[in-house]
């Protein structure tokens, strides 16, 4: 191991870009993540993503820019990246026809994991992560939640101190989203560094620290809770009312909204600055539509990234 594998900062990117052809679709991006952080990455379909976690995985050389994880140097040392890290590809990693055993003995030779090593790792991620009594199931007949299990625990078995999870929980029902985090933030706690990604915001919450990526840039980034106060100094305003569709048509065009829709059963508006809030209920009152309510709340992450895609 190299003396630079001993730094506490366990990825650091720095201007880091990968084009195909004439296309940039990560666009010279900084970050660093610190030892047993969750780190969540989050930005809309094709916004650079997986191509950032590729390069980082060492499975995709970069174009330009530089990115050290567990200390190596992603485009000079991919194969030592890859053989320390974890990789939850997006997608499956799975062959319907391996079992849950075949998968896992499968992936302790990737790893170089043979004999009594291969047992212990085997037996204990199945216990971890409750597959010991599906331990001779066929992978395609394994419900959405146990497959990701299965792919999570493929990528645990030689305990890599850093692993990437590509969309983890996509197609995975609630149930078994919130059992899935809690594995996540038990790794975490016992030193594990996650970065993650995901399209549901309330997942976010479990993160440390959050990026989102538009369009193969960082346009935001800082703790769940850093991100929802104050949107580039604006407000949110949740509306109740039972025409909420109505309100949004006629408000979401107005100068001063800079974001609007809905929130479960509200609507959620945020306007460029605290002041216009009173220009937003004149306008609502206007509309001569019955409101249950109108007034200001923190905004969710939804309507922070929703206000950063719109006027990055
Ligand atoms: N091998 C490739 N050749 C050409 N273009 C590519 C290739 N891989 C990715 N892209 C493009 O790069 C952009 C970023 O893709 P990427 O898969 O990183 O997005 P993402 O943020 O992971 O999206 P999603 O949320 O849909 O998974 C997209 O426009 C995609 O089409
Ligand atoms: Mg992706």
């Amino acid at each position: 191991m190299s003396a630079a594998a001993a730094v506490s900062s366990t990825v650091r990117v720095d201007a880091l870009t990968r084009r195909f052809d004439s296309f940039v679709a990560v666009d010279a991006i900084s970050f660093e993540i610190r030892a047993g952080e969750i780190w969540g990455f989050l930005g809309p379909n094709g916004a650079g993503k997986s191509t950032t976690i590729r390069m980082l995985c060492g499975v995709l050389a970069p174009t330009s820019g530089s990115a050290e994880v567990l200390g190596y140097d992603v485009g000079r040392d991919p194969e030592d990246v890859k053989l320390r890290i974890g990789y939850m590809p997006q997608g499956s990693s799975l062959w319907d026809d391996l079992s849950v055993e075949e998968h896992l003995r499968f992936y302790c030779g990737m790893f170089d994991i043979y004999g009594p090593g291969e047992k212990r790792a085997v037996d204990r991620w199945m216990e971890r992560l409750d597959l010991k009594k599906r331990r001779s199931q066929l992978a395609g007949t394994l419900s959405g939640g146990y497959r990701k299990r299965l792919a999570l625990a493929c990528t645990l078995l030689h305990d890599p101190k850093m692993i990437f999870l590509d969309e983890p929980t996509s197609g995975v029902d609630p149930l078994s989203r919130r059992e899935f985090w809690d594995i996540i933030v038990g790794l975490a706690e016992e030193g594990t560094t996650v970065l993650v990604t995901t399209h549901y915001l309330d997942e976010a919450e479990h993160c440390n620290e959050l990026a989102l990526i538009y369009g193969g840039k960082i346009i935001a980034r800082g703790t769940p809770e850093n991100l929802k106060h104050a949107p580039g100094g604006g407000e949110t305003i949740e509306i109740v009312s039972e025409h909420n569709v109505a309100i949004l048509d006629a408000v979401e065009s107005l100068p001063f909204v800079r974001s609007a829709g809905l929130y479960g059963s509200a609507l959620h508006i945020t306007v460029a600055h605290k002041e216009d809030a009173a220009q937003l209920k004149a306008a609502v009152s206007r509309l001569g539509i019955s409101i249950a309510s109108l007034e200001p709340v923190t905004p969710s992450l939804e309507d922070v990234f929703a206000d950063l895609v719109r006027t990055p």
